[in-house]
């Protein structure tokens, strides 16, 4: 009877370390984590053909003597005007606000107040003046011109356009 109780301990005790080994050997893995894979970062870049220049990249703006001279270099169009009024919405609307008056949402609590884009000041400007003022005047240098897409910024002036009206 004695011996019989103790060749049961001896089996669950044989059992238990059983147990202990599979565990312990599971926790030392593989891991998924390291198995051969390249990473976003140590992707090799695709080489650039000779003598590639970005169409896209930024354009300096213009300078005090440019600006008073330039002019759009198209016309204002109803569709780049609608366009200028989504790209409004995106870049300009929160401080100059919806009628260009300087009392966007959070313009309201700019000291001075955004300027108002209707005023005779605004509308004696050239193109190029406007262009720049929006980009690199008061109030937004050099934040602007470093947001504001290239193709977007001719459409913008178009629009800022149409509050004088
Ligand atoms: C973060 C708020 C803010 C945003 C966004 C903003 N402005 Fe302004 N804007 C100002 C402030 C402030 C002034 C300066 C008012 C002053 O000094 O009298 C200003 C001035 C201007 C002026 C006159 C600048 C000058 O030199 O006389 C124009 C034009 C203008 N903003 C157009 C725009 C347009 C167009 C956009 C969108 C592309 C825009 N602004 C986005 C706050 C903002």
């Amino acid at each position: 009877m004695g011996s019989r109780i103790k060749l049961l301990c001896k089996l669950w005790a044989g059992l238990a370390a059983l147990c202990a080994l599979t565990v312990l050997c599971a926790s030392c893995g593989p891991r998924m984590r390291d198995q051969a894979s390249i990473l976003p970062f140590e992707q090799a870049m695709p080489p650039m053909p000779a003598g590639t220049v970005s169409t896209k990249g930024r354009m300096a703006t213009f300078t005090q003597t440019q600006a008073a001279l330039a002019s759009a270099p198209v016309a204002p169009t109803a569709r780049s005007i609608g366009d200028g009024k989504i790209f409004y919405r995106y870049y300009c609307l929160m401080c100059h606000g919806e009628k260009g008056d300087g009392n966007g949402p959070v313009g309201e609590s700019y000291v001075p107040k955004p300027a108002d884009l209707a005023s005779p000041k605004i509308a004696a400007m050239t193109d190029g003046q406007l262009y720049r003022a929006m980009l690199r005047g008061k109030g937004h240098d050099p934040v602007m011109n470093q947001t504001v897409r290239l193709e977007y910024r001719w459409p913008l002036v178009a629009y800022v356009r149409t509050f004088a009206k």
